[in-house]
């Protein structure tokens, strides 16, 4: 992976009206480097890197954000619906590795948007997200996007061995497939946050169209233990997630997370799990799928999607991450 480059000129901070060299070095400081990374970070982190009211601090990341749309990063808040329908053309898509779950998908997961896996231990969640990884840096005839990925692993279970043997088993160059992975371990909340914080400064120089977040709440949920911490988890948490569906939004990649849930056999009827921290995360994820086991194969069933069909599509995995039941399970290409 290449070193983050020089700040572009367009985006050095002290560009922006009202941000003198003061203000630039105490945003530089937090970590908020560059126009964008102001743009993704929530008025609360500004303030507190800054030392200002929030107020204040909102009035900066608009500003931010309004520079953007002046270097055409960004759309406007107010966007006739045709060119929205233009700019939508710029979303992108990564294929799963399994055709079954691509089409309940549209296509594969998309950029610009925030997509999350859910499901019981086993269920194949890290699974979906390796294979991601590799299906990326194909070439876009064959699903992927030619880019690079950033595998935040905040359990310890991301392996590149699993890496190497899906990218052999795709007809790929394993080394070159490693070398176009940055995994960032995180060790518990604040250190996953810091990660996300930083994000944009791998995005850009090196092509990064994937961002992975396996698991996005365990952490949280190990840590606010009990009810008297409930409500200061959720807000952590509602504001970890919102940070990176901007990140998505403004870098037009793919974020994907993870969540376990625990099969609630108790609840016969309606949703028969209990999403863990779930609700945030459930209402910031552009689209959720569910995951469970079912002897060897796994189902997959997209949720509380407008536009998508509520049924439930059949993947498998083996040698080559994540595949369809058709398929034999050790074909190479
Ligand atoms: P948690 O993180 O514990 O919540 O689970 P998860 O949903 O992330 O499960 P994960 O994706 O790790 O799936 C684990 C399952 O994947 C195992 O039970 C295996 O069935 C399967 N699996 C893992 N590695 C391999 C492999 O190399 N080959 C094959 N065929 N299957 C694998
Ligand atoms: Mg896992």
């Amino acid at each position: 992976m290449l070193p983050a480059t020089e700040v572009e000129e367009e985006l050095e901070l002290d560009t922006l009206p009202g941000v003198g060299p003061a203000t630039k070095a105490k945003l530089k400081d937090a970590g908020i480097e560059t126009i964008l990374d102001l743009a993704t970070s929530g008025p609360m982190d500004i303030a507190e890197a800054v030392d200002i009211d929030v107020s204040k601090a909102v009035e900066l990341n608009n500003k931010a954000r309004k520079k953007l749309v002046e270097l055409n990063r960004l759309e406007p808040d107010f966007i006739n619906a045709a060119d929205l329908l233009a700019k939508r053309k710029a979303i992108d898509r990564i294929s799963t590795g399994s055709k079954n779950l691509d089409e309940l998908l549209g296509g594969g997961i998309e950029t610009w948007a925030m997509t999350e896996f859910f499901g019981e231990f086993g269920s194949g969640k890290s699974q979906i997200c390796h294979t991601l990884c590799v299906m990326a840096q194909q070439p876009r005839e064959e699903g992927g996007l030619d880019a690079s990925s950033v595998y935040v692993d905040t359990e310890g279970t991301f392996r590149p061995e699993r890496i190497q043997e899906i990218a052999e088993a795709r007809g790929m160059d394993a080394e070159k497939a490693l070398s176009r992975i940055t995994v960032a371990r995180a060790y518990n909340s604040a250190h996953q946050e810091l990660i996300v914080k930083d994000l944009g400064h791998i995005i850009e120089p090196n092509k990064v169209k994937l961002v992975i977040l396996d698991s996005a709440v365990a952490h949280y949920r190990a840590e606010f233990l009990g009810r008297g911490t409930l409500a200061e988890r959720q807000q952590r948490l509602n504001r970890f997630m919102h940070q990176l569906l901007r990140t998505a939004e403004i870098y037009n990649i793919a974020v994907v997370v993870t969540n376990q849930v625990q099969a609630a056999p108790d609840s016969f009827f309606g949703d028969p799990t209990r999403p863990v921290g779930g609700h945030v995360v459930a209402h910031t994820s552009t689209y959720r799928l569910y995951l469970r086991k079912a002897a060897k194969n796994r189902i997959a069933r997209m949720v509380d999607s407008p536009y998508h069909p509520e049924r439930d599509t059949v993947f498998i995995l083996n040698d080559r991450g994540v595949d369809d039941p058709s398929e034999e399970p050790t074909r190479k290409k």
